[in-house]
């Protein structure tokens, strides 16, 4: 008898199946079972890309408030800033968004959030959405049980922040602090936000960020973000919703 190039002594089955292959079959060599995957196949990017996008758009459909289930980001800078998060997060920079009230903002921002989860990217998909109002609340003194800084540490530490509706009550000295900080730190680790604003970012005739907020932080806003007015009439007033 020939020597079987897999052993003389077959000893498991899977040696013995192959062994009895090789005999048979000797042109046919082990090897991967499929080494071409089609996109529907594990092995092949695409099978992979819609696996993780699957499971961002879980993680989206959590966090989203139902009013914004429908979301979708409308606007070609949006989606061009939701696709530079999807490719690179940290050359990315932030978003914000400026207009007055019930023109689209948060609709928007979880329109670009959607988009980024559906992209698929092999960036980890991890959002918080907090109103800026809430955040204050929550960075008080006292304001939360795991204490200001542990507070602003996951803030600052999240991949993707929404932070929605900027500016919008008066800033105390402490809320200025505190905002400035996570901004900064943000800024630093080079980790996209979403900012959304009733005030414009800078203006000489009505009311800005820069005057609710403080000189620093739109000024540190303004070194990296990509800055998108929106306008148009109130949509709930429309009835739109
Ligand atoms: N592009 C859109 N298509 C459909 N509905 C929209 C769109 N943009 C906003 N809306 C709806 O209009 C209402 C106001 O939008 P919203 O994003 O809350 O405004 P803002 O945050 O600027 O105050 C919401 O009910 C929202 O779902
Ligand atoms: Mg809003």
């Amino acid at each position: 008898m020939e020597p079987n190039t897999l052993g003389a002594q077959p000893t498991s089955p899977l040696t013995r199946i192959m062994a009895g292959i090789q005999e048979r079959h000797p042109h046919v060599a082990p090897g991967p079972v499929d080494d071409a995957p089609s996109e529907n196949e594990p092995g092949h990017p695409e099978y992979h890309r819609k696996r993780r996008a699957e499971w961002a758009l879980k993680r989206w459909s959590a966090a989203v408030p139902p009013r914004y289930r429908s979301a979708e980001a409308t606007l070609p800078a949006v989606q061009a800033w939701a696709d530079r998060v999807a490719a690179d997060p940290t050359t990315a920079g932030s978003l914000l968004l400026t207009g007055t009230t019930g023109t689209g903002k948060t609709y928007e921002a979880y329109g670009a959030l959607r988009r980024i989860a559906a992209a698929g990217s092999t960036h980890p998909y991890e959002i918080r959405a907090t109103t800026a109002a809430d955040m204050n609340g929550l960075l008080r003194p006292n304001g939360s049980p795991r204490g200001v800084e542990e507070e602003l540490r996951r803030l600052a530490h999240i991949p993707l922040l929404l932070l929605d509706d900027l500016g919008s009550a008066k800033a105390t000295e402490w809320v200025e602090e505190t905002t400035y900080r996570l901004v900064n730190e943000r800024y630093n680790a080079c980790r996209p936000t979403i900012y959304t604003s009733n005030l414009p970012a800078r203006s000489s005739s009505v009311p800005d960020l820069a005057s609710a907020l403080g000189e620093r932080i739109v000024s540190r806003l303004s070194e990296d973000t990509t800055v998108v007015a929106m306008t148009g009439a109130d949509r709930r007033r429309r009835g739109a919703a």
